[in-house]
């Protein structure tokens, strides 16, 4: 992402925003995770995409219309010792040049600069309850600018959720941001094909696990949008499965849902294939009723349909197909009313997908569903899961679980499948499969 990109951003926001107000924008805090080791950092979504800066210990402040600067970075100081230890930093002249910041202070200086830049705003943009440090000192600066009011300034009359317009921008993906999108979902793709090139039974489900992240990462991702679920037998019908420890076995269904980040953006996809390479009589009707509503979720993907018209789509299908198989008895119409498919497909058939795996912006305006409209980008993920033992359901249907999950973009003719690289039928997975050495 280049830098006009970002500036471009913190125009957007700015003309939202109006003369007289001001937008603050705490970095996310670096994480302990045992003692003195710290966790990767991955700046917040909300700062990186206004600003482009990877540092920590940084707040972004823009006042639009100010004379002197319109964008102003708070961050470290330069400083040649500790630099030595754990890496470079921008310090105030970086921030100038190399992230187009008007003007930088240390972030050591911030108590004494920014309250007096907030007395001169009406309106303050934030997203208060994200930074409990920062919202306790932006109150006492509020409190403290009303106590001297009699100074002449009134300071902030008005606080606006930042988040709300932010996250509306960050809905429609600008073209620099589908290119990324679109090669973070290649790069799984290929994570996904080498994974059904090495699947065998007897192997870990680790090893798999491990295979996608080296995929990725010498593909030049090296963090993953979340963590692998690589599931089989049984695991694949808990939904969220992370402990990835168990052991292939011969005949067994196998669910991986795994997408990496590639420059803050997210991919997020899933296949479900069998250990040995070919599919079972069930595991193929199964896996071909959730192909059939993961298309039909698909093909209502365009500009004008609301965002529930995949799932609703979905639904029909699941439905449908389990009605034909005789693991659900009734009328469609009914079993969707009183939603008997929950017991197997219980979760909803995607979300906005982007920066964050799931991704901001609100899914209905108004109390109605939002229209799709082109820029946007979401996942279609219909899933169906059925656990050993699952009551008045045929044992030959039992520890299947099975999700077929595409990264989408929204376009003025109707959609584009980002991940469209990652073998999906019956026959794209058996060849794959039987190709493999990896
Ligand atoms: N991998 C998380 C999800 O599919 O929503
Ligand atoms: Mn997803
Ligand atoms: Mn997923």
């Amino acid at each position: 992402m280049n830098a006009n990109e970002f500036k471009r951003r913190r125009k957007q926001l700015m003309r939202m925003m109006g003369d007289n107000s001001i937008a603050i924008l705490p970095a996310a805090p670096e994480r302990v995770r045992n003692r003195d080791v710290l966790h990767n950092y991955r700046p917040d979504s909300d700062f990186y995409y206004l600003t482009g800066f990877p540092e920590p210990e940084a707040v972004a402040v823009l006042i639009p219309g100010r004379e002197q600067a319109e964008y102003i970075l708070f961050c470290r100081e330069s400083d040649a010792t500790k630099e030595q230890w754990h890496g470079s930093r921008a310090g105030q002249e970086g921030a100038i040049e190399r992230y187009g910041a008007d003007d930088s202070f240390p972030i050591t200086d911030l108590n004494d600069i920014l309250p007096r830049m907030l007395e001169q705003c009406g309106r303050v943009f934030y997203a208060m309850g994200c930074n409990s440090d920062l919202d306790r000192r932006l109150s006492g600066w509020v409190s403290d600018i009303r106590t001297n009011s009699r100074s002449g300034l009134t300071g902030p009359i008005e606080f606006l959720a930042l988040d709300h317009y932010l996250h509306d921008i960050r809905l429609y993906k600008s073209r620099s941001e589908i290119k990324v999108m679109r090669e973070a979902a290649e790069i799984s793709s290929f994570a996904h094909r080498r994974v059904m090139r090495s699947c065998r039974p007897g192997l870990m489900e680790y090893e798999l696990e491990a295979a996608v992240i080296h995929e990725c990462a010498i593909r030049g991702a090296r963090e993953q949008a979340y963590p692998p679920i690589v599931g089989t037998g049984g695991n694949s019908c808990v939904l969220h499965y992370m402990e990835n420890d168990d052991k292939l076995a011969d005949g067994d269904l196998l669910l991986i849902d795994a997408g990496c980040e590639l420059d803050y953006y997210a991919s997020d996809i899933t296949r479900t294939i069998p250990v040995n390479g070919t599919f079972s009589k069930p595991q193929r009707q199964l896996y071909e009723l959730v192909l059939a509503a993961q298309y039909a979720a698909i093909a209502a993907v365009k500009p004008g349909n609301n965002w529930n018209a995949p799932h609703e789509a979905a639904v029909r299908a699941i439905t449908e197909g389990l009605v034909e198989l005789g693991i659900l008895t009734g009328d469609v119409d009914t079993l969707i009313e009183k939603e008997d498919y929950k017991r197997f497909y219980m979760h909803r058939t995607g979300h906005w997908l982007g920066m964050d795996v799931h991704d901001v912006g609100d899914y209905k305006i108004d109390g109605e569903w939002r229209l799709l409209e082109p820029g946007m980008t979401l996942t279609i993920e219909p899933g169906l899961y059925i656990p050993a033992k699952s009551k008045k359901v045929a044992k030959k249907w039992w520890n299947i679980g099975i999700r077929i999950e595409d990264d989408l973009l929204v376009t003025k003719e109707g959609h584009e499948v980002l991940s469209r690289g990652a073998p999906k039928t019956v026959a794209e997975i058996e060849a794959e499969m039987a190709s493999g050495s990896a």
